[in-house]
């Protein structure tokens, strides 16, 4: 597991991430586990970016990533701020969203124009990852980062931020039918009808077993959820159940007043 070795800067965000190099040479977005919107989102980052890694998304790689004690001592921006106070960053073991790169030469992008939408090379897994977060109701919006693909005019998109699925720490599933759609529309011009999903909806299907399940949960630790596998076998077994409702999920987003799938007829 990476250990941090080298504090770069504060990232935006509600969760007070910071950027940092690990002993591996590669640079983390780190989250820590006393951010103000609670431990548990830890958890959903590593399950929620390794089950859309299942489904053939592209997402940043991660990993639980260590601090040292040392380290926040020793660094005075590895602080949390809520509201006039702060406190330090919990030491020990943190989620860690790998930078694509080199952060001082390489960049990345929150938001592109709608011009520049257009040369994003993966536009599709945006409906990929829409029925996704559908699935696993990811009650906060959508969000990912571009980066330039090396020598062209073109971008890739990395989907990114997977703490709200499974609504935060609240691990349940209130679901409703704009939630999930991205705040650019125009990633969803090429959706013509379910073709554009039917392959996603197949490996949710097909890919995420039980098994994947267990797998991902022994990586996550355990004081990420307090200890309580309970809920997280509970959670899971409800993630397992909703599998087949996805669709339906993707019907009310279709026929709500929104019309997010404009070339959808
Ligand atoms: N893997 C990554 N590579 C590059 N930048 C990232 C990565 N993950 C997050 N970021 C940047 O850090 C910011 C905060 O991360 P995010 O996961 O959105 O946290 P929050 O829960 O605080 O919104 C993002 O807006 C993005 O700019
Ligand atoms: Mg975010």
């Amino acid at each position: 597991m990476p250990l941090a070795i080298e504090h770069i800067r504060r990232m935006r965000g509600g969760a007070q991430s910071h950027l940092m190099r690990c002993e591996d040479e590669n640079y983390y977005v780190v989250k820590f586990q006393n951010n103000p919107q609670g431990t548990r989102i830890l958890a959903n980052e590593l399950l929620g970016t390794r089950l859309a890694a299942r489904i053939g998304l592209a997402v940043a790689a991660s990993s639980v990533v260590e601090v040292r004690p040392e380290m926040v001592t020793l660094t005075e921006d590895l602080v949390v701020q809520l509201g006039r106070g702060r406190v330090p960053c919990t030491p020990g073991l943190q989620f860690g969203s790998q930078y694509p790169g080199d952060p001082a030469t390489t960049s990345v992008y929150d938001f592109l124009p709608d011009e520049q939408l257009r040369e994003v090379e993966n536009l599709a897994d945006f409906v990929g990852v829409l029925a996704f977060d559908k699935w696993t109701c990811n009650t906060n919006g959508r969000q990912a980062i571009f980066l330039r693909v090396r020598d062209s005019e073109r971008y890739r998109a990395v989907m990114i931020d997977h703490g709200f699925c499974f609504n935060a720490g609240e691990w349940n599933f209130p679901d409703a039918p704009l939630r999930g759609i991205y705040a650019r529309a125009r990633v969803y011009d090429g959706v013509r009808g379910w073709d554009a999903f039917e392959p996603w909806l197949a490996r949710i299907e097909q890919r995420i077993t039980e098994d994947v399940l267990d797998e991902i949960a022994r990586e996550i630790p355990p004081e990420w959820y307090n200890f309580d596998q309970e809920a997280l076998y509970r959670m899971m077994e409800q993630l397992l159940r909703r599998r087949k409702l996805v669709r339906e999920l993707i019907l009310s987003a279709k026929n709500s007043t929104r019309l997010p799938f404009p070339n959808w007829t």
